[in-house]
């Protein structure tokens, strides 16, 4: 498939600047966490609770928050729980989902039209737009040239961002901050370790950056990476700037066991440049049922996933997923109301 220039994207993290959330969500593109508050938090919080209440308890599909209002995937990286669980999110809504038959790589797209043009295409057929794209800065970019549409033509298309390269996952962050809070009941006073990738990991990004736009007190953050997959230290700064304590190590032994949130990532192999490097470090942090052992008795396991080995065998996967810690499906089911929640918002139709 033709491939824009890294350069192209990148450029609109600085030229765009996201609107800030600051308690109205209504038309807001969704592409960094750094839009959020604590106070806006708090509300996809309650926002979510009372959703999935309405959801799982007494009026299920019944919910009209999206009715009559289109949602178009655009998918240029392979997902299965982002792009799934926002078309169920429209579809519990009560709105649409369009997507270009067989996928974009049978759209325009293969014939080289840029990122630019394609998601002005499908803004002048979609009220929000779910992007996800190798390219850093690709949702920004997005954003910057649905703003010059929203002059041209009657709909005001959003761009809501499902991953954007090495870059941020904003939906992920409030999916998993939203995790934390659900069996934590807060996020103030927690220890929090990220494990793994933390270089390539747009998860891992983004989340740390949530719990410092949370301004959470007296929490603090663990880094556990080898030494090439270390966290970006503009995101260790962003975490300091805000009173976060952050440590870092490449022991996990060195914190485990005072953790109560341990979050699990994937080595993110297709960001590798050489093979040989990612053979060298792939197998550097695996969780295993022993590993586990060592955690407290209230930690809760979390993974974004897909995982692959940095979880063992199938039969370590069956082994820990019977652990109660692990609460890695429950993240992933929670991923779905967060997303109705976020819809509803930005969509301009929830009351709460
Ligand atoms: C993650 C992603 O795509 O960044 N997956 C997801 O959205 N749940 C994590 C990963 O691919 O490792």
């Amino acid at each position: 498939m033709p491939h824009q220039d890294l350069r192209q994207s990148e450029r609109f993290l600085t030229q765009y600047t996201p609107p800030k959330i600051d308690g109205d969500f209504t038309g807001k593109h969704i592409i960094s966490v750094e839009q959020f508050g604590r106070r806006d938090l708090q509300i996809l919080f309650d926002a979510t609770i009372s959703i999935r209440k309405r959801l799982t308890q007494h009026d299920r599909g019944l919910l009209h928050l999206t009715a009559g209002r289109l949602m178009a995937t655009l998918f240029y990286e392979a997902s299965t729980r982002t792009d799934l669980s926002f078309q169920a999110a429209m579809r519990h809504l009560g709105g649409e989902v369009v997507a270009a038959s067989n996928g974009v790589q049978f759209s325009s797209i293969y014939k080289g039209e840029n990122l630019a043009d394609t998601v002005r295409a499908v803004g002048c057929y979609a009220d929000v737009i779910v992007l996800r794209h190798p390219d850093v800065g690709s949702s920004y970019e997005a954003a910057y040239y649905l703003d010059l549409l929203r002059s041209q033509v009657s709909r005001q298309p959003v761009v809501i961002s499902g991953g954007d390269g090495v870059g941020e996952h904003p939906t992920q962050a409030l999916l998993d901050i939203f995790t934390i809070f659900d069996f934590k009941h807060q996020i103030d006073g927690l220890n929090i370790t990220l494990v793994g990738d933390l270089k390539h990991g747009r998860t891992v990004h983004s989340l740390a950056k949530l719990i410092a736009r949370y301004e959470a007190q007296d929490t603090t953050v663990n880094f556990v990476a080898p030494d090439a997959l270390q966290m970006p230290r503009s995101v260790i700064e962003f975490l300091r700037q805000k009173n976060i304590a952050v440590r870092e190590t490449d022991d996990l032994q060195d914190v485990l066991g005072e953790t109560d949130v341990i979050y699990w990532t994937r080595v993110q192999e297709e960001r590798f440049e050489d093979p040989a490097e990612y053979d060298a470090i792939k197998d550097r942090f695996i969780m295993t049922p022993p590993v586990l052992a060592h955690a407290r008795p209230d930690a809760i396991l979390m993974h974004p996933l897909p995982r692959k080995n940095e979880m063992g065998t199938p039969a370590d996967h069956d082994e820990l997923d019977a652990d109660p810690r692990a609460v890695y499906f429950r993240q992933m089911e929670n991923g779905m109301f967060v997303r109705m929640a976020l819809l509803a918002k930005v969509l301009g139709g929830l009351w709460v």
